[in-house]
């Protein structure tokens, strides 16, 4: 499998590239608002872009898709409540194919009420409902309730040895696994929802006191 992390500008954004070897065949997710890494990878490789996945429809994550789409062709595919343009809906438990490669769609509300991650393998992207060492922004309401829940119900449930990657560099290091975060990751600590809201009020004198950037 083909797998390339692209530093994506914004606010410390990732993107990424995966590819069936075989086949060509590739998607790309969460172009930067200028995809032309994307695009100079596409055509340095030879591969043929299908899918232009989403993570959420915020516009760092966004922003690329008509440009990347119009160059290559490829389809738009978010989960289906998005209100960004798209041409493929998706749904929990969807699977989009590269050649043999499947790309699971996990449904993970939270950050946003469209935020999915997708599996390949033992790669995970994770968009904006998990970083290394931190979790997606959220009220202190339902909507954390759910990111809540979709952490400990669905990504925590994953194999420790997943690889985790993220929509934005915003930890000490670019990447991690599912393992690492249940050891080290503050907000997957706390075992109740109750202790997790508390440190979302609390991350700003948490980060002081713990030296985190
Ligand atoms: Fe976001």
């Amino acid at each position: 499998m083909f797998f390339k992390q692209i530093r994506a500008g914004g606010d410390r954004n990732f993107s990424y590239i995966i590819a069936d070897e075989v086949t060509r065949h590739a998607a790309v997710f969460d172009p930067g608002l200028t995809p032309k890494d994307e695009l100079d990878i596409i055509l340095r490789e030879g591969l043929s872009l299908k899918y232009i996945i989403n993570t959420h429809d915020h516009f760092d994550h966004t922003g690329g898709n008509s440009t990347l789409a119009q160059k290559t062709g490829a389809k738009i595919a978010m989960y289906e409540s998005s209100h960004s343009k798209h041409d493929i809906s998706l749904k929990d438990g969807d699977i989009l194919y590269l050649g043999v490669i499947e790309l699971q769609v996990f449904f993970t509300p939270g950050h946003t009420n469209d935020s999915i991650c997708v599996l390949a393998g033992k790669e995970l992207i994770t968009g904006d409902t998990l970083f290394v060492g931190k979790v997606g922004g959220t009220g202190f309401g339902n909507d954390a309730r759910q990111e809540y829940d979709s952490l400990h119900n669905k990504l925590m449930k994953l194999p420790p040895d997943t690889r985790v990657w993220p929509g934005h560099d915003y930890g000490v290091r670019s990447s991690s696994t599912i393992g690492d975060e249940l050891k080290e990751n503050p907000f997957i600590l706390r075992d109740s929802f109750e202790s997790f809201i508390e440190l979302k009020q609390n991350w700003a004198e948490f980060k002081r006191i713990h030296g985190i950037a």
